[in-house]
């Protein structure tokens, strides 16, 4: 009664359903809007531009801050997008802040690791390009890697008047943060067993390795080349599959992103506080949202990460990324398979008109 009360008058509080949209494969190609994401997308405001229905992003892609994602976004789709509708792969990397506040921690990924580990309170952070610059002869292959013009280069001596910090060659390196997908394996893979098995400090043994967080576990995602291209779950595989092979213990690590359920349990909560809904509402058993919608084009993370979030989300597959079957995927099947984000869209309003 509470949800159909509430659904003439949309967006209001206790609004009766949600969307996510997966971002890689089904809004975007690169940087190229796929499937009339645009179009879509416009379907959700009104026609003054305020936004009727809550949607948010939830993605296991990264590298920025939410709030500069959120502004990239608007630009590419036409709309405004607030920060808080961006979920990432690392959004939850927050949650850690307290843990690790004052603590050395290495962020790697293509983009601004640093940047968005530093903005979620982290105040002694390095991304993996800066801390391999302390340290002389670290990568062998440096020297050959022409490639970009952004190579950092060796800081011969590092002091707290040029970094505002301690020496990030004598500091315990208290854990790391894969925030995003590594731009040279071959130089983060030596890098990360070095910290893995010494603390950061060549040489010393330590008993425990530091904590290792990747922000997902994706083996592959779509991007502009018609093949998938590999993603952060290929590199944790290398990584892991080399670290175990020299070191005694195997790796440990903990990986967070799609299909994990928790990630669409604050996708859920997000999309209440979008329309006001109060949390105490889900605590007593009611859901505001009475149908969570997750659109997405990788059935292991997208559909199972939503079938195993709970009988409330309604998992839409498109043919526009990582799945490219006629039917359903036979595993791990969607209750809805289309072959455009728009045709989800036109579905969803569709059915809940
Ligand atoms: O690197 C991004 C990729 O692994 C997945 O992005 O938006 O499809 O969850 P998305
Ligand atoms: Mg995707």
């Amino acid at each position: 009664l509470f949800a159909r009360q509430v659904h003439s008058q949309p967006f209001q509080p206790g609004a009766s359903f949600g969307i996510a949209f997966d971002i890689d494969g089904v809004i975007l190609r690169g940087d190229t809007p796929i499937g009339g994401s645009p179009e879509a997308l416009k379907r959700l405001y009104d026609d003054s531009g305020t936004l009727k229905i809550p949607y948010v992003f939830l993605t296991n892609g990264g590298g920025v801050p939410e709030s500069k994602r959120a502004n990239e976004l608007s630009k590419l789709l036409n709309v405004h997008i607030l920060p808080s509708q961006v979920i990432q792969g690392h959004s939850p990397f927050k949650q850690l802040v307290k843990r690790f506040e004052n603590e050395l921690v290495i962020a790697v990924g293509k983009g601004e690791p640093a940047v968005v580990m530093s903005e979620y309170g982290f105040k002694n952070v390095l991304s993996i390009d800066e801390y391999a610059s302390y340290f002389e002869h670290i990568d062998p292959l440096r020297q050959y890697k022409n490639w970009t013009k952004q190579q950092a280069s060796y800081k011969k001596k590092s002091s707290r008047e040029m970094t505002g910090r301690d020496d990030p060659c004598s500091q315990r390196v208290k854990a790391v943060f894969i925030v995003s997908d590594s731009v040279d394996w071959s130089r983060d893979i030596q890098v990360l067993c070095d910290i893995m098995s010494t603390g950061g400090l060549p040489g010393t043994e330590i008993s425990r390795q530091p904590p290792l967080y990747f922000a997902n576990d994706d083996l592959s995602y779509q991007g502009l080349f018609p093949t998938e291209r590999l993603g952060m779950g290929a590199f944790r595989i290398a990584l892991e599959s080399i670290y175990n092979r020299i070191y005694p213990n195997a790796l440990e690590y903990i990986s967070y992103g799609k299909p994990n359920p928790f990630v669409f349990k604050h996708a859920e909560n997000i999309l209440m506080q979008l329309v006001g809904s109060s949390i105490s509402n889900q605590i007593n058993g009611q859901y505001p949202l009475k149908t969570l919608y997750m659109i997405g084009d990788n059935p292991l993370v997208d559909i199972d990460g939503a079938r195993q979030a709970g009988h409330h989300w309604f998992s839409i597959l498109t043919r526009s990324g990582v799945f490219k079957g006629k039917e359903n995927h036979p595993w791990y099947p969607a209750d809805l398979v289309v072959d455009t984000v728009e045709e989800a869209v036109d579905y969803i309003l569709r059915k809940e008109a």
